[in-house]
């Protein structure tokens, strides 16, 4: 259980750069977070909502903030990953969320997690990851109360940080390439997620575009968009020109004149959209 052969990258456990770039993105993308989750929160009024659901849950930047805006609800965080729960449930002790979050681990292309009834389901940047995301919206339809709610966010486009004169129109370049290993490795990514959530069922309520526009960005950005592109360089490093790999290798030198840590110039960019639907 939990082991993922076919993810050669991102979601095995113990990737503790993950966790990080996901507690960064909490950090960074604040209000982003803060106003989605408001939004979805304010959809669930009138509504059922005894049982919170975080459906890839990562280090647990939306399990929280629900568990803070759904103040009676259990949330419950799922993950494959034990080394992401286990995050979690440290963040829930420290903020006394305990008794109200409980951690599930099951991975969801495997039969779907006994998770009892299920009012507010939170998908972040997870579904896209499944092999099978059609037959996980049909359990989760299933288990969904009348009434209940479902948010899917996922991203258009990567988040970027640096501006074209940065290595010429670098990080275009490299995002050019990502987005190439992207179409082998996450074929979900992208998808029409209101097609696929009214597929399994679900009645479309809207969806809302967040734009994301920092500049000048948050104090742990630098951190943010060097771990980012330390994980893509790793992934793309043989496909780089000599002269973009050596872009990449003074962004990411902590002591150069370049690095991501210390610029002044970074301007966080990118949208996540929002999906809402519910089972009438
Ligand atoms: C990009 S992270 C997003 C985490 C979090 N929702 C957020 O937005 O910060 C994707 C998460 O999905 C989890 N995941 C990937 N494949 C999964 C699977 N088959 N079953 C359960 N969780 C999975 C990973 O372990 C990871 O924590």
């Amino acid at each position: 259980m939990g082991h993922h052969h076919h993810h050669r990258h991102g979601s095995d456990d113990g990737d503790s750069s993950l966790a990080e770039l996901l507690d960064l993105d909490g950090e960074v993308l604040t209000d982003y977070w803060a106003d989605a989750l408001d939004w979805v929160r304010q959809a669930a009024d009138g509504g059922p909502r005894q049982r919170i659901v975080d459906l890839g849950a990562g280090t647990g930047t939306g399990t929280l903030r629900l568990a803070d805006r759904f103040a009676e609800a259990e949330v419950v965080a799922v993950d494959s990953s034990p080394d992401m729960l286990d995050r979690i449930r440290a963040k829930a002790l420290a903020q006394g969320l305990a008794g109200r979050v409980r951690t599930v681990q099951a991975d969801l292309d495997q039969p779907w997690p006994d998770l009892g009834t299920v009012d507010v389901t939170w998908a972040s940047l997870s579904l896209h990851h499944l092999t099978g995301p059609d037959r996980v919206l049909r359990d989760l339809h299933a288990a969904t109360r009348p009434g209940g709610l479902v948010a899917v966010t996922e991203f258009d486009g990567r988040p970027r940080f640096l501006t074209d004169a940065v290595g010429d129109g670098f990080e275009e370049r490299l995002l050019g390439l990502l987005h190439e290993h992207d179409a082998e490795r996450l074929p979900e990514l992208g998808t029409d997620w209101p097609a696929r959530l009214t597929a399994a069922g679900f009645t479309l309520v809207d969806v809302r575009p967040f734009v994301i526009d920092l500049a000048p960005a948050p104090p742990s950005t630098g951190r943010y968009a060097d771990l980012w592109l330390r994980r893509l360089g790793e992934r793309l490093s043989d496909q780089l020109t000599p002269a973009d790999a050596a872009t990449l290798a003074g962004l990411l030198d902590p002591d150069g004149p370049s690095s991501l840590l210390r610029r002044d110039d970074l301007h966080v960019r990118g949208t996540r959209t929002v999906t809402l639907a519910h089972r009438p």
